[in-house]
């Protein structure tokens, strides 16, 4: 695997691929990697695509300061996992790197930003666009690979492709779970063997909103459903919503793609987790 840290460097290299007919698929992540973040790299091998692996803790996105500190930076563990799944680059800069220190801009992404997530979380997705625009600048991937498990972070994304009429294609990939049904997140590391345990009432509810869905019932189960996750010991609930899939806002029994997400607090870590039910 070449591993980059510098733009030039790594902008070098694939212009060699590309003149060779290289297509090139980008999987942008955050470190610590798991099998989530690995089974995007597979989806871009199928595809029969030269895979570079972004890994860039991004400060913008993360509106505490203490979350950013804790984040976990294992990268010689990540450089082992990307090697045994024949990663073919590894992009891993540092933070000057793609900021040229007093940056102010702003991407009007719409009314996305500030639902959901963005209200929990705000300046979060405004962060995230910047630095996958960045990305997308610098790398000119021909497909870029997000988790479902960031669905709103997928759909903020595509807003900018469209908005901006960036070059690329977006693949969604499914969420990955751990055997009981916990979703796998670089967080998870942080939960203590009693979170764990805890942090399955989201999937489970999830699963059980999906399994019960009645369209002329969606207010009695998103109740249902933030009753059975806020009754929980040691979660803190922040939204549980049953939302149209393309706008977020809460569906009804008109809605045609629907989507069920949940954000939590178990112990000290912050989980969201989703599942799509029609
Ligand atoms: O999903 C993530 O890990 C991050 O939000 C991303 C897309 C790599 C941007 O920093």
């Amino acid at each position: 695997m070449k591993n980059f840290t510098t733009t030039n460097q790594l902008q070098q290299y694939l212009a060699q691929l590309r003149a060779g007919g290289a297509a090139i698929g980008l999987v942008p992540t955050m470190g610590a990697l798991h099998e989530g973040h690995l089974s995007l790299i597979q989806q871009a091998q199928q595809r029969g695509e030269t895979v570079v692996c972004s890994i860039f803790v991004n400060p913008k996105q993360f509106n505490d300061p203490k979350d950013l500190e804790l984040y976990p930076r294992p990268i010689l563990d990540d450089i082992k996992k990307l090697e045994q799944v024949n990663c073919d680059i590894l992009f891993n800069p540092a933070v000057g790197e793609l900021y040229a220190g007093n940056e102010s801009w702003h991407l009007n992404i719409g009314e996305l930003e500030g639902m959901l997530e963005g209200k929990f979380r705000p300046g979060h997705y405004q962060g995230v666009t910047q630095v996958v625009h960045k990305l997308f600048n610098l790398i000119k991937p021909d497909t870029a690979y997000f988790g479902q498990k960031d669905y709103q972070q997928f759909l903020v994304i595509s807003r900018m492709v469209a908005q901006m009429n960036l070059p690329v294609k977006l693949v969604m990939c499914p969420i990955q779970r751990e055997p009981d049904g916990l979703a796998m997140s670089s967080r998870n590391i942080h939960l203590t063997p009693d979170d764990r345990q805890h942090a399955l009432i989201l999937s489970k509810t999830l699963n059980w909103v999906k399994k019960n869905f009645n369209p002329n019932n969606i207010p009695q189960l998103k109740h249902d459903a933030e009753k059975a996750i806020s009754n929980e010991p040691g979660v803190e609930l922040a939204y549980f919503e049953i939302a149209n899939g393309d706008t977020l806002h809460p569906a009804d029994n008109n809605t045609q793609k629907i989507v069920a997400l949940v954000a939590a607090k178990v112990g000290k870590t912050r989980l969201i987790d989703n599942v799509l039910i029609s």
